[in-house]
């Protein structure tokens, strides 16, 4: 960047797009700016015409029985478009020979754990410059392992297996979910419990990889409340959990983990079983067929290739319920974590609800901004994204160019109340209707627009959110040994060129 009139290189994808571009003319000094967030990757995509749905095969005549909802997202609604960017349809040359050769994926996606098994996020400015909905194909992605692989026939015979202590124990395939209970569509945020962890490994190597702040996404997900299907086979008193358990064969066995019985069972909390993301079938890296989807919790409790769920008396046994999604106390460092096991299953340091967050998407890591002096009054528009868990609102985002002395207002943008101003329902999307909700499942968009006089005097840029439980952002990193829900003030410091 070289002038504060840059433009965005890829038109705005809808109307409640955050990128905006920047104000001000002249050039005097330059200032680079960068923050812990960094990544690498080629230019963002051109925008284009939807491409056809990617699914592992053609489907055929098939299509009309697949419970997988083809068709474009509902027009006229007045609410955010969906990137015109949709699902990657080639083989990325870097999956070959690996389990997953046969997984298309995007090649812009920033790959943090070499090739396999895929972890990867997009770059910030491509991620940011989407807006609201994140397409698919850019949509951050976590396996443990390989991508189950499920084809046609197989995702037509899929069964999840409902039973534990119930008395009315099912198996439902994915077309007798979509018929049995009410179909609905809602635009949900997942984020990776590792989300900007890269900032903890530059202090102390954690367990995890570096995560920048890019593992998070927002998509429009459909299908069946989990808490229908729960009642509909008559839970047992006693039973206290609600077991997931996925397809994936893992080294220590499948991944799985559980919820509260009583959070499981609360509509409110917005859990689905769903089988479209986007307005497609659910892509393999994403859980095809069918997936639990977990709003306002970390994003490992949302189960991919969801085959089973049992209620239970105890919590999910699953290796990784314990050994992952844990914040364990501070001192506890990566070493005694892994040789003292305890502290794995002490349930005081499990991770439920997202914690409040937010991070700077522009100015961008190593953009250069050229100061001026033509106008006092210039300013530059610094934005960013900010995310409570929970299901509560960001209600306040703070700026300080001074490390906390002083702070100042950000302007805030939900584009997720704009799905509370309509209803909408049809075969394919089911009952679009936030109407009633007041919880907030998305991700809102902040911006401020800053004197470049002032910009130009400082050192750096932070940012912190409050939610409306009055939980805010710290000044100081909790470190921890899993390198989890790290959301310390985003920082960004400026260096002055001359
Ligand atoms: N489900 C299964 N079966 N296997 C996994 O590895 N990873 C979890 C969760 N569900 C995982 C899973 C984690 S840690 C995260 S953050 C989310 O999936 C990521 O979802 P995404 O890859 O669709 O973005």
């Amino acid at each position: 960047l070289r002038n504060f009139n840059k433009k965005p290189d890829r038109k705005p994808a809808a109307d409640t797009n955050p990128s905006s571009s920047a104000s001000s003319e002249g050039s005097k000094s330059q200032s680079a700016l960068s923050s812990s967030n960094v990544s690498s990757g080629p230019d963002s995509p051109a925008s284009g015409t939807l491409p056809e749905p990617f699914y592992p095969v053609s489907l055929g005549d098939a299509a009309s029985d697949l419970p997988v909802v083809l068709g474009k997202i509902p027009e006229n609604l007045g609410v955010p478009a969906i990137p015109a960017v949709g699902a990657p349809e080639a083989i990325d040359t870097q999956d070959k020979g690996t389990p997953d050769k046969w997984v298309p994926r995007d090649p812009r996606m920033v790959r943090l754990t070499g090739k396999h098994p895929f972890n990867a996020e997009a770059k910030l400015s491509d991620l940011y410059s989407q807006g609201f909905f994140t397409s698919t194909n850019l949509f951050f992605v976590r396996n443990h392992g390989a991508v189950p692989e499920v084809d046609i026939e197989k995702a037509k015979n899929w069964q999840v297996e409902i039973n534990g202590l119930c008395n009315n124990p099912v198996s439902f395939s994915v077309d007798d979910l979509r018929r049995t209970f009410e179909v609905i569509t809602i635009p949900i945020t997942l984020v990776c419990a590792g989300n900007r962890r890269k900032e903890q490994n530059v202090v102390q190597k954690s367990l995890g990889f570096s995560w920048g702040a890019a593992g998070i996404s927002t998509a429009l997900f459909t299908g069946v409340r989990l808490a229908d299907v729960l009642n509909f086979v008559h839970p047992q008193k006693g039973a206290k959990h609600v077991v997931f358990e996925g397809a994936d064969d893992l080294p220590n066995g499948h991944y799985g983990t559980s919820q509260l019985a009583s959070w499981a069972r609360d509509r409110k909390r917005g859990m689905l079983l769903a089988w479209a993301m986007n307005g497609k079938a659910l892509e393999p890296d994403h859980g095809f067929p069918l997936r639990l989807v977990v709003p306002g919790q970390i994003g490992g409790r949302s189960v991919k290739w969801l085959t089973k769920i049992e209620l239970s008396s105890i919590e999910s046994q699953h290796h990784l319920h314990f050994h992952d999604n844990k914040v364990l106390p501070m001192p506890v460092g990566p070493d005694q974590a892994r040789a003292e096991t305890q502290w794995w299953y002490d349930p005081r340091y499990i991770i439920r609800d997202l914690n409040v967050n937010s991070a700077i998407a522009t100015p961008d890591h190593d953009q250069v901004l050229a100061a001026t002096s033509d106008s006092e009054e210039a300013t530059f528009v610094l934005q960013g994204y900010a995310y409570a868990g929970g299901g509560r609102r960001v209600c306040r985002v703070e700026i300080t160019l001074d490390e906390g002395t002083s702070w100042s207002l950000a302007e805030i943008k939900y584009p997720e109340d704009l799905f509370r101003e309509v209803t909408h329902d049809d075969p394919v999307y089911g009952r679009i209707d936030l109407t009633e909700e007041d919880t907030c499942f998305c991700w809102c968009f902040w911006s401020y627009a800053v004197k470049v006089a002032d910009l130009s005097k400082a050192s750096s840029i932070a940012v912190r959110a409050m939610d409306e439980s009055l939980a805010l952002q710290p000044r100081d990193m909790y470190w921890n040994a899993t390198g989890m829900m790290n959301n310390w003030w985003f920082r960004v410091v400026i260096h002055h060129l001359d």
